[in-house]
């Protein structure tokens, strides 16, 4: 993780009981050669004490404005100067609410004001707070101004709820931080990604879908906007925030999807979603009832999104996902060549996923390309899409070589 070494890092802890992840954080960042300030709320000195993260990060913790020890040691304006980021982990919904606010109430508040260097923030708080209307205006208020979400993650809170508002777990934070000053290999090139499911109507309340959450093509989107792509994310129905940077068009059907990446399949195109492969011939004009015991639907097949942008006359570097619960390794390449593709990215779902597959955090990908093949192993979905686009690049690069 070079990104991050000899580079300054403030990190805010505000108050949430994922204030004790933060020291395995700083842990973290100084493993990889980073130097950390922390900087604490007073409500987060209520849950861990500021000795704790003065041992970890070998620095004296700030958390007064008005401390005159402190300012006469690196003045306020300084320490705003001094970071190269600026990392608030666990952000409340109290201080998104401050910063949103543009206050400058506290130390904390006032060095995300006061600072040049880029902002980020790992909120974590229960799921309703994090749903409520107030949270949601305020985040997309500071998405707006150019402030990085990481997260939240979904799972079970500490409060027994289960939903989105857990944080980042600390070895995706220092992924992602790392992210921030990666490589911009992919500076200005117009890269089209799908994400997540197609739903197929059967009547106006009822549909066809699948297990997809979105992860794996937000990751990738998230990750080319950090390497400088401009990115349209076409994303079915999922319950993820919009990565910075990235144009999404939300579609519902295959049918939708197909238009929306036809109208721009840029010069890189990954097809991440789980499109399905079939609708419903006749969809019903009113709520089907149920009369007889069974009931038959006909099918007709969607069209193939992948194959028709790799059969495009000036195709983009076209690059597919196989998602399969046997015989991984000979679908993908079956996929390879018929739909005649750059590379496949193969992942197991359903029983053999393991920690992979849908809807997790993490998962396992095997590439494979006309003559060569690389195991990603397994990973967050964050870093798999990091190593997928580098692999992007190499071959963008060998096939601008080529005559
Ligand atoms: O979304 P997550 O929960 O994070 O899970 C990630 C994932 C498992 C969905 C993802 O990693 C993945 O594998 N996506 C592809 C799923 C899929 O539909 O695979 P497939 O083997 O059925 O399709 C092969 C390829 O053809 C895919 O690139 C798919 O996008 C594309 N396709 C399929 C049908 C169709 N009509 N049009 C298409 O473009």
């Amino acid at each position: 993780m070079q990104a991050l070494t000899d580079k300054r890092i403030l990190l805010g802890v505000t108050g949430g009981i994922a204030a004790y992840k933060a020291a395995e954080l700083v842990r973290r960042l100084r493993d990889v050669g980073a130097e950390v300030q922390v900087v604490m709320t007073a409500a987060a000195q209520r849950f861990v004490a500021p000795m704790t993260f003065q041992a970890v990060s070998g620095r004296p913790v700030r958390s007064d404005l008005f401390d005159p020890a402190g300012e006469a040691a690196m003045g306020h304006i300084e320490l705003a100067r001094w970071a190269d980021v600026i990392l608030i982990a666990p952000a409340s919904a109290d201080f998104m609410a401050r910063l949103a606010g543009g206050l400058a109430d506290d130390l904390l508040a006032t060095l995300c004001l006061a600072t040049r260097a880029p902002l980020a923030l790992a909120p974590a708080m229960n799921q309703a707070m994090w749903s409520a209307p107030a949270t949601t205006a305020n985040a997309e208020r500071l998405v707006a101004r150019g402030v990085h979400l990481f997260g939240p993650a979904h799972g079970v809170q500490a409060c027994g709820d289960s939903g989105p508002g857990r944080m980042v777990e600390p070895g995706e934070l220092v992924e992602r931080l790392a992210g921030l000053f990666g490589p911009r290999d992919l500076e200005g090139v117009p890269v089209t990604i799908t994400a997540g499911p197609t739903r197929e109507a059967l009547d106006p309340v009822r549909y066809i879908s699948n297990r997809s959450s979105g992860k794996m093509g937000f990751a990738l989107a998230s990750t080319a906007a950090a390497r400088g792509a401009r990115v349209r994310l076409v994303a079915g129905p999922v319950a993820l925030p919009t990565p910075p940077g990235v144009e999404r068009i939300d579609v519902e059907s295959a049918a939708a999807m197909y238009e929306a990446v036809l109208a721009d399949p840029g010069e890189v195109f990954i097809g991440c979603a789980a499109v399905a492969d079939y609708r419903v011939a006749d969809v019903a004009g009113t709520k089907i009832k149920k009369h007889a015991d069974t009931l038959m639907l006909k099918l007709v097949r969607n069209p193939d999104i992948l194959a028709t942008v790799a059969a495009l006359p000036n195709r983009p570097l076209t690059v597919g996902f196989a998602a399969e619960t046997d015989r991984l390794e000979d679908y993908a390449r079956t996929k390879l060549t018929e739909k005649r593709l750059d590379l496949i990215a193969a992942n197991w779902v359903g029983e053999r996923a393991g920690e992979g597959g849908f809807d997790s955090d993490r998962n396992a990908l095997k590439v494979f390309w006309p003559g060569g093949e690389l195991d990603l192993g397994t990973d967050s979905k964050r870093g798999l899409a990091g190593r997928l686009l580098d692999l992007i690049v190499a071959r963008r690069a060998l096939s601008q070589e080529q005559p």
